[in-house]
């Protein structure tokens, strides 16, 4: 449960500090390359000063294989374990339902081969056309093995966005696992997963849930979500490169382990195919130290006894989201008037129910001749697919390569940075 971002003693609604978030980023500094405004985010955010300083802790003292009876095993197998311990409280969770891997891809992967037993010939398993192929391909392959079907969920040819009821006319008695995510990574539209979990568990169906877009605009309330399983990707939440994927008790019963036999009995290892950077998970340590510096400095003490990690997270999250929100708002308004200069969005119009994800294309341009547009004047952006490949091919891209220009906001980015990014945009559109 998040907290309300009020803050305490009734002072009003909490403004965010940016000079204060942007001082925790030493790549915004200002690299050695230039003085760059970054609008790839959805790729990949900056790592948080705390989080690189646990790194470098970690590898300048303990590179040595942890959890052992020698002096130095034991200290690193500690940090490590704080790592998941921290992680675990930000999300609210307990830690043998948390499994963290490299990467959302290989967490999803480990999760569908571990579901083979759930799955029988002729049985069925929904995705929706908006997935990342890691939320794809995965449940294709499962099919495949198991001479099930795949059916898709699927979207508006011309807005991208998933057609509404599309999900209850294709549940039925052989559908055993939906995977949905929490928000495509092209069109930027959140899902009410709450009214998705209530539908598919009517159903008696595995709800897999693919946070990776959402949770770098709002720390994710992982419980009101309802999903069997949630996954999303530490790299795109200021963290270190890994992918974090809950999975509920019940489920992580019905699994096959996927790990050493020898561990299956531990609940919290079944789905740990192996072991993933020890810095890195290390370092989880200063994401927790990343919100309560946030907190502290907005809302008071993170050492209140009435609050708990993850709902400093969570207030610290709606604290970030509202400030990204306002900042996107004229970029998303310049978009949508821009239709008449042959620009294209998906998704839909407003920030309601959006996050700070902008995919589009310009008739008569590629996608990558304005990526490099924007890059001649300071403005990181990227075009392609993004390896939602298929979302593309739907709402009728034909050169899926060139794809979308795509710009993604984090909640370090400024008013400045945008009103940059609008006044190149209106010039290389003119
Ligand atoms: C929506 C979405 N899902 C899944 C993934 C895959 O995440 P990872 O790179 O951790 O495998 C991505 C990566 O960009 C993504 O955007």
């Amino acid at each position: 449960m998040h907290l309300d971002i009020e803050r305490p003693g009734g002072g009003g609604e909490a403004q965010l500090d940016l000079g204060f978030l942007r001082g925790m980023f030493p790549a915004l500094d200002g690299p050695p390359g230039g003085d760059w405004a970054f609008f790839d985010n959805a790729g990949g955010t900056h790592m948080a000063r705390p989080v690189l300083n646990r790194t470098i802790h970690y590898l300048s003292t303990h590179r040595v294989q942890p959890h052992g009876p020698n002096p130095l095993a034991g200290p690193a197998g500690d940090e490590m374990d704080r790592g998941r311990a921290t992680l675990a409280a930000l999300l609210d969770i307990d830690q043998a339902n948390l499994t963290i891997g490299p990467s959302t891809t290989q967490n999803l992967n480990t999760l569908a081969q571990s579901l083979d037993g759930l799955v029988a010939p002729g049985d069925e398993v929904v995705v929706s056309r908006q997935e990342h192929e890691a939320n794809i391909g995965c449940w294709e392959r499962l099919c495949r093995r198991r001479g099930a079907i795949l059916r898709f969920w699927e979207v508006d040819s011309g807005t991208g966005e998933l057609e509404p009821g599309g999900l209850e006319r294709l549940l039925g008695d052989r559908t055993r696992v939906v995977a949905v995510t929490h928000s495509s990574n092209i069109v930027g539209t959140v899902h009410d997963l709450g009214s998705v979990s209530a539908t598919v568990h009517g159903a008696g169906v595995v709800l897999v849930a693919d946070g990776v877009s959402y949770a770098p605009h709002r720390w994710p309330d992982v419980a009101a979500t309802g999903a069997d399983v949630y996954c999303f990707s530490l790299y795109k939440t200021f963290g270190p490169h890994l992918g974090a994927m809950v999975v509920s008790e019940e489920l992580l019963e019905r699994v096959e382990p996927q790990c050493h036999y020898f561990n299956a009995p531990r609940s919290g290892t079944r789905l740990d195919a192996a072991g993933p950077q020890h810095c890195a998970i290390a370092s989880l340590v200063g994401l927790g130290d990343f919100f309560d510096a946030l907190y502290e400095h907005h809302f008071g003490p993170a050492v209140d006894p009435d609050t708990t990690p993850a709902q400093r997270a969570g207030a610290v999250g709606s604290l970030l989201q509202a400030h990204e929100t306002a900042v996107a708002a004229p970029l998303a308004e310049f978009l949508v008037a821009a239709a008449d200069r042959g620009l294209r969005l998906l998704g839909r119009p407003t920030m309601t129910d959006r996050e700070a994800n902008f995919s589009f294309l310009v008739s008569g341009r590629s996608s990558a001749s304005l990526v490099a547009e924007l890059g001649r004047r300071g403005l990181a952006a990227k075009n392609g697919h993004f390896y939602a490949r298929r979302l593309l091919e739907a709402v009728g891209i034909d050169d899926v390569d060139d794809g979308v220009v795509r710009l993604s906001l984090a909640a370090y980015n400024t008013p400045r940075e945008v009103a940059l990014l609008i006044a190149a945009l209106d010039s290389i559109l003119r």
